[in-house]
């Protein structure tokens, strides 16, 4: 597997579908209800997973592939692509401009290359294993990125988010941003997994945690926090592997400690 090679294919099928949701974002959108009232999808959310799904198959036959909206073939290859087509479907249906295509490679448990790309500032988040991360913006530019150096949670801004089970379960994060509000400088919600952990690789963000995550939303922005020289673990403190639904701790390594000494006291 040539890494270059997937890391342009990765990057060229994320700002094709990355357009294509540009260009609905000011359409009307046929929403659908998943798993539960509040579990959103667009028609714009399956054209891109097809679209991307189709690009990938047609250069890697026999790889794995799994995808949020359905798409779930093993392979012969060893290699998994993880796609979420859209990640920040709620914000996007209702014209709040923060969604991301994600785009991972995997040989097994190891990524190998990530990519996440917003449509709507043209920022292009990538990473390779053991290579780093760098934001390229639509004007050319291109950055690495690093987590930042706070070392207080108290001076730390944080995201999160809440599952799709929020109004039937207790499980629902509600008592750890209660925890979290009084130890940290600020909270937000911005309303995309991936794009939350890769602010936190670019140092928007200090830490970052959320429940009940599915292996699509977490698969590329992972690697570019790592790559970033993040911390990225299970919220009991295990190192990540790859299940399909697990909860996450992301933070710049500095922080991590202290966000799970909150997590465990809730
Ligand atoms: C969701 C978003 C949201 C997070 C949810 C995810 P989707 O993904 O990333 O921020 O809180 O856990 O499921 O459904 O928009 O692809
Ligand atoms: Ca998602
Ligand atoms: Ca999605």
């Amino acid at each position: 597997m040539n890494l270059e090679d997937g890391l342009a294919t990765a990057v060229a099928i994320a700002r094709e579908a990355g357009q294509l949701l540009l260009d609905g974002f000011s359409q009307q959108k046929n929403i659908e209800r998943k798993s539960s009232a509040v579990d959103w999808v667009t028609q714009y959310d399956k054209a891109a997973e097809e679209l991307i799904f189709s690009r990938l198959r047609a250069e890697y036959p026999n790889h794995g592939f799994i995808g949020e909206e359905g798409t779930d073939d093993a392979g012969t290859a060893g290699y998994t692509w993880y796609v979420d087509p859209l990640d920040g479907t709620n914000n996007f249906a209702h014209g709040f401009p923060i969604f991301c295509v994600s785009i991972a490679l995997y040989e097994g448990e190891k990524p190998l290359l990530g990519v996440l790309f917003d449509p709507t500032r043209g920022e292009l988040f990538t990473a390779v294993s053991h290579q780093g991360a760098f934001l390229t913006k639509n004007d050319g530019s291109k950055q690495q990125l690093h987590v930042s150096t706070e070392t207080e949670l108290v001076s730390s801004l944080l995201a999160t988010g809440f599952p799709y089970d929020r109004q039937t379960s207790d499980d629902n994060n509600v008592r750890q941003v209660a925890a979290f509000l009084r130890a940290a400088q600020g909270i937000r919600r911005p309303g995309s997994a991936a794009l939350d952990m890769a602010y936190v690789a670019a140092g928007r963000l200090d830490g970052y945690w959320e429940f009940k995550l599915y292996c699509w939303d977490m698969a590329a922005a992972r690697l570019i926090a790592e790559e970033a020289g993040g911390k990225v673990t299970f919220t009991d403190g295990s190192p990540v592997e790859m299940v399909r639904k697990m909860s996450l701790v992301v933070s710049n390594g500095r922080i991590h400690d202290q966000m799970l000494t909150i997590l465990k006291s809730c």
